[in-house]
């Protein structure tokens, strides 16, 4: 089976790409390469240079390779960015990648995975979060994804492409054998830039919000691990490609973390404490966002293997000793 992992050269798409390689899979990157690493790349897996929204290229590619699934991790990513450039945000994640699910159309290519989040549900009425709470994003971003599984419920009825959109919580730390891990510019998630601060590559890490109503007034996030979320999206593939109807799912542990705890499981991973400052709320920041994700484990299995905070940052931590400076 030939997969096409777009946005696969970056921090998702890169360990996604790894795995279906390990798993016996043929993959193929499409990547702008604005944001993705190169050296994140399998040798065994081609990378096409160019935007899902690029119809040349991407029919080319659908006619070079036997594609017998997608996998959409391509979109920018950033919600405070968002704030400031929504139409950047509509523009790269909705309608760019129509032109990605028309190529598959013609080339009649069904199976979808849509990298989606849990910014689609806004700031939670209830948690942990089901999928049939309601939608409501706070920031293009998270209407951007919400929009994009919209068009694949469209893209279903009318045209059969066949779709699981998968609702990422917090995706974090590196692979198991520590030489691939987060390398984003700017960095903006919190266990990259706490462990940045800990090796004393940064002055000093900020705590967002010290006042929010959870134990200990810091935000609660729920954290889970690339190698489990990547697992997740190899079993979903498996069941869509054998006819499981499109759907959507939660991907998360269920357990709340907050930044108070990442902090000190770093502090206990460096083996001494660093420079933390608290501030004020992040924008758009919600208190607490912890996943139901009851219905991808009874229905498919999954179940988190390393998304213990522990094994989380201790990952993360070795990950960005052996490269402080990322890929740069
Ligand atoms: N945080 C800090 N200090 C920092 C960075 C982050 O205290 O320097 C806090 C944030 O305020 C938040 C928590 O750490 O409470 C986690 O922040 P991240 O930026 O690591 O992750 P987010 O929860 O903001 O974002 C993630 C994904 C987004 C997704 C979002 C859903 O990265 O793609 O969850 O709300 F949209």
């Amino acid at each position: 089976m030939k997969i096409l992992v777009t946005g696969g050269a970056g921090y998702i798409g890169s360990h996604m790409t790894r795995m279906l390689i390990a798993r016996g899979y043929e993959a193929v990157v499409l990547d702008s390469m604005e944001y993705g690493h190169k050296e994140s790349l399998p040798a065994e897996a081609p990378l096409v240079v160019g935007n899902v929204a690029d119809e040349t290229v991407v029919k080319k590619l659908f006619s070079d390779h036997h594609i017998d699934g997608v996998m959409h991790f391509a979109g920018y990513l950033q919600v405070e960015e968002s704030v400031r450039f929504p139409i950047k945000y509509m523009k790269n994640n909705v309608i760019g990648p129509v032109t990605l699910l028309q190529c598959m159309r013609e080339a009649g290519v069904k199976p979808i995975i849509f990298s989606s989040t849990a910014a689609v549900y806004g700031n939670p009425l209830t948690v942990p979060i089901s999928e049939d709470h309601r939608k409501q994003p706070v920031s293009p971003y998270g209407l951007s994804k919400w929009a994009f599984e919209e068009l694949l419920r469209v893209y279903d009825r009318s045209y059969g492409i066949k779709s699981i959109a998968l609702r990422y919580f917090n995706a974090a730390g590196a692979s198991l054998d520590g030489l691939h891990g987060e390398s984003h510019t700017p960095e903006t998630h919190l266990i990259s830039l706490a462990c940045q601060a800990a090796l004393g590559l940064r002055a000093h890490f900020s705590i967002f919000g010290t006042d929010y109503e959870t134990p200990d007034g810091s935000a609660l996030r729920d954290y889970i691990h690339i190698e489990d979320l990547c697992d997740a999206h190899i079993k979903v593939l498996e069941a869509l490609i054998s006819g499981h109807p499109s759907d959507v799912y939660n991907v998360g542990t269920g357990t709340g973390t907050s930044v108070r705890e990442v902090v000190a499981e770093i502090t206990r991973a460096a083996g001494h404490a660093f420079p933390v400052t608290e501030a004020g709320r992040r924008a758009g920041d919600p208190p607490i966002l912890v996943a139901d994700p009851a219905k991808i484990m009874k229905e498919f299995g999954w179940k988190p293997a390393h998304s213990d905070i522990g094994s989380i940052v201790t990952s993360a931590m070795k990950w960005h000793t052996s490269h402080p400076k990322g890929y740069a």
